[in-house]
């Protein structure tokens, strides 16, 4: 008597709780299947200069045009891999609207777009003009391939950090439920904080949208830590991916306000000290890659 209401309880949860773990191979072959269709009709997509570029040596010259390295950072482009293991994340699934903030070419784009299915929405942010016209050039030719829904994938040319922001960038940021952004390259006057950055997705995020960051920090009232999870990289390399909640509203007075409260309250010598668990799993990170290099050693 007790296992059948017990059963029949169980049969009454939502189809949600009893949903499959994802599937982080599926993905990311759905991801490298798309992301093929796009390279066929655009093959400077994978021409020399984007590998040279992925490999984190200075842009070539159509990359270059527009970007400026000491404000937008070195070009790389995220592991597809490491990005279906945050997208299964508990406290990220499920991601309807996704933004990447800082896109580049639109690689990583169009691989959480084929992650993600068709009822998502995937936007790119990006400042290059050179790298945005790629990205929309393959969008292109996988809409014109119907593999995508025009309004499902979009690449908009903007500098995230330029106030006000163009009201596509305003609009796609109001509705995410995910913004990522691969900020290991991003410039950070002491390596781990990026006060612009939180200054403007701290005037623009609802409460309850999810932050990721690589290997830097938002920081603000907004923010709430959550988890860290170390991915690899191309070439195996540890990136931290931290994942942020953000809380409450937006302060009235937009980005100046808070990128002023960013500067008044969150930069002072001890970034630990101001977030203490995010602190924590870093050093809880790096201590297990230290452990592994030894294990390495040892064999
Ligand atoms: C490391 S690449 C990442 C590309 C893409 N997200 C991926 O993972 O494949 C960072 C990109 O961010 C862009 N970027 C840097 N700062 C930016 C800003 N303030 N606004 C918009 N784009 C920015 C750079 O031009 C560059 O294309």
């Amino acid at each position: 008597m007790r296992v059948a209401r017990l059963l029949g309880c169980l049969s009454a949860l939502p189809s949600s709780v009893a949903a499959p773990p994802p599937n982080v191979d599926a993905m990311v072959a759905a991801a490298t299947s798309l992301i093929d269709s796009a390279m066929v009709l655009e093959p400077e997509w994978t021409s020399e200069r984007y590998r040279v570029a992925v490999e984190g040596l200075p842009l070539g010259d159509a990359a270059a045009e527009g970007v400026h390295e000491a404000r937008h950072g070195v070009y790389g482009e995220f592991p597809l891999r490491g990005m279906a293991e945050l997208l299964s994340h508990p406290a990220v699934r499920p991601t309807l609207r996704f933004v990447d903030v800082g896109s580049g070419a639109g690689r990583l784009l169009v691989g959480v777009a084929a992650m993600l299915g068709d009822d998502a929405s995937v936007v790119g942010v990006e400042a290059s003009a050179a790298l945005h016209l790629l990205a929309e050039k393959a969008i292109g030719a996988l809409v014109e391939q119907r593999r995508v829904r025009p309004a499902a994938l979009r690449s908009l040319l903007a500098d995230v950090t330029d106030h006000p922001p163009p009201p596509a960038v305003a609009a796609a940021m109001a509705h995410a439920d995910v913004v990522f952004c691969y900020s290991t390259a991003f410039p950070s006057d002491d390596g781990l904080r990026l006060p612009e950055l939180s200054a403007t997705l701290a005037s623009l995020l609802r409460a309850d949208c999810i932050v990721i960051t690589t290997d830097k920090w938002v920081v603000g009232d907004r923010f709430r830590f959550v988890a860290l999870m170390t991915v690899r990289g191309e070439d195996d390399e540890a990136i931290q991916a931290f994942i942020w909640q953000v809380v409450g509203v937006p302060l009235t007075g937009g980005f100046h306000a808070a990128l002023q409260d960013v500067q008044q309250h969150w930069m002072g010598e001890d970034a630990c000290a101001d977030n203490p668990a995010a602190c924590a799993a870093l050093v809880e990170a790096i201590d297990a890659k230290e452990a592994e290099q030894a294990q390495d050693i040892i064999r």
